[in-house]
């Protein structure tokens, strides 16, 4: 009895003291996240939802009602200006969108990737996902080893051998298109260019034929998952812990293990065959295998390091560039004018001719301009990231070292200040001799860690787009949004549906 009194007075003693301690340090915290805000609240900033959580409140309730958060993101722009603050808990978010900062920041070397999202995309609900791939890593010479092996796999020589394989996979489409006229059913776009894009990185990185428009697999469902796994994860720190979301957290785990358990075995039969001398292809998984050590010196970690570059190329090779051609169809069904000069431009550079040159691609200059309008719109990637390591001032305001700074392309694309009439599509904006925008259009990045597959990208969107205007007439079914869907990365809500016919060509 009295060994049970001890143990209860110490138990109550260890619970008093835990209970002290844990006030203690959430008093600290409150102090610090104090500290923070007399720190940084002189930059301009919309008020808080709440001191602890800050502005977090608003994006998880815009996440909630489907919204977009960038639509917030530019509205405060327009009322807080060039550079303003954002608050979540003790950490601080810049918006920029001052050109002459976006350039000193994206141009230059010294400012590292934002550790606080890149680093949590290194796993998704605890299962790895594109760790230290060439996207997330933040470290300059980790980025720069990978980057440095990478590029002869995206070099323009190498890029005009894919003609083949881009003119092969869109002629597959236009198969399916034709088939879907004849039978007068309406087409799903969206869906039927993601068939494409995957094929294709399936095929150019990987030697994979998946060949979606014609057979199942579950790939384009993975993927879909991780990215919107991905949105929950980065946006709502709680997302995991709510029980109702458990199920949808187990999808999101077994994709991202889908997608590495594939890797390695692509990875595994791509060694041996060059163990053996046999001729492999340069292409971006005999690229990733160099990025790692040699067979000898190579470690459970490397080979986990080869499987991130792996699912980073999968998930950032394919799904912006078919956003971009479904918002592309999409604004060209909404302007015939548009549409007519393009379909004009490619009968001109191509006229009949099955198989698309790279030289042709060169000549497209009024459909490049299209596809870099529906960029300025609609950027598939919508913006990127900074960590500010040392003060700075920004557009006038003291920017104290400790902050990070979001660029956003949706932003400044849609800002009037920028571009007259922003919501007007007009590919005469980009015609050759308008001037350039100064650092407010930045749909692929720049500076250093722009993107590595932009003309992959633009080769791969034109081929397919000018297949289609060659041969097809479509138009968008009526009652249809228009509207933006944000999945982290950004797609048309509605899926562009069309009806298709076959052009019909005057003699
Ligand atoms: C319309 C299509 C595309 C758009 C709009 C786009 C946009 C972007 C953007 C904005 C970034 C910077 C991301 C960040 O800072 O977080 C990026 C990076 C990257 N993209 Fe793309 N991308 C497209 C297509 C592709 C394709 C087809 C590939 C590969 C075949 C690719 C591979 C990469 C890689 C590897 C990076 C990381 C580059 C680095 O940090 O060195 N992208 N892309």
């Amino acid at each position: 009895m009295e060994a049970f009194a001890v143990l209860l007075s110490v138990g109550a003693t260890v619970f008093t003291w835990l209970f002290f301690s844990l006030f203690i340090a959430f008093l600290a915290y409150c102090f610090y996240i104090k500290y923070i805000h007399m720190k940084y609240d002189h930059i301009p900033g919309p008020p808080r939802n709440s001191f602890f959580l800050g502005h977090s409140p608003t994006f998880v309730t815009i996440m909630k009602n489907d919204g977009i958060v960038h639509n917030r993101f530019l509205e405060w722009a327009e009322t807080y200006g060039p550079v303003y603050r954002m608050n979540i808990l003790h950490y601080i978010i810049l918006v920029v969108t001052c050109p002459e900062a976006t350039k000193e920041i994206l141009m230059s070397p010294k400012y590292p990737k934002d550790r606080f999202l890149y680093k949590r995309l290194f796993n998704l609900f605890g299962q790895r996902f594109i760790g230290t791939g060439l996207v997330t890593a933040i470290d300059h010479e980790t980025w720069y080893k990978q980057r440095r092996i990478m590029d002869p796999a995206f070099n323009t020589l190498y890029l005009r051998g894919l003609m083949g394989t881009f003119n092969e996979r869109a002629e597959k489409l236009m198969d399916k298109l034709s088939e879907l006229a004849d039978s007068n059913k309406e087409a799903n776009m969206l869906q039927l260019v993601n068939c494409v894009t995957l094929d294709v990185i399936a095929k150019v990185a990987f030697g994979m034929e998946l060949d979606l428009l014609k057979n199942t697999s579950p790939f384009p469902k993975a993927i879909e998952i991780c990215l919107k796994g991905m949105v929950h994860y980065v946006r709502d720190v709680m997302y995991e812990y709510n029980p109702r979301n458990r199920t949808f957290v187990n999808e999101v785990r077994d994709a991202c293990r889908l997608l590495r358990t594939t890797g390695a075995q692509l990875i595994q039969k791509r060694k041996i065959a060059m163990q053996n001398g046999e001729d492999v292809p340069k292409d971006i998984l005999t690229q990733i295998i160099k990025t790692a050590a040699t067979e000898e010196t190579m470690t459970e970690e490397d080979e986990e390091f080869m499987l991130d570059n792996f699912v980073t190329f999968f998930i950032a090779g394919q799904e912006t560039t078919a956003n971009q051609l479904a918002f592309c169809i999409m604004e060209l069904g909404r302007h015939p004018d548009i549409l007519e000069k393009a379909k004009k431009e490619v009968d001109d550079v191509i006229g009949m001719k099955q198989e698309i040159s790279n030289d042709d691609l060169g000549k497209l200059i009024y459909l490049s301009q299209v596809l870099k309008e529906t960029l300025r719109i609609y950027p598939t990637a919508p913006g990127t990231s900074r960590d500010i390591e040392e003060d700075m001032t920004i557009d006038g305001v003291r920017i104290p070292a400790g902050v990070n700074c979001m660029f956003s392309s949706y932003t400044t694309g849609r800002m009037e200040k920028f571009f007259k009439d922003p919501l007007t599509f007009d590919p005469d904006r980009f015609h050759p001799d308008a001037p350039k925008p100064y650092y407010c259009y930045y749909p692929f990045a720049l500076g250093p860690r722009s993107c590595l597959g932009l003309n992959f990208a633009q080769m791969e969107a034109k081929v397919v787009m000018a297949k289609l205007l060659q041969r097809f007439d479509f138009n968008l079914v009526a009652g249809q949004t228009f509207d933006v869907k944000d999945t982290g990365t950004l797609r048309p809500k509605s899926g562009v549906i069309c009806t298709i016919k076959h052009r019909k060509y005057k003699n």
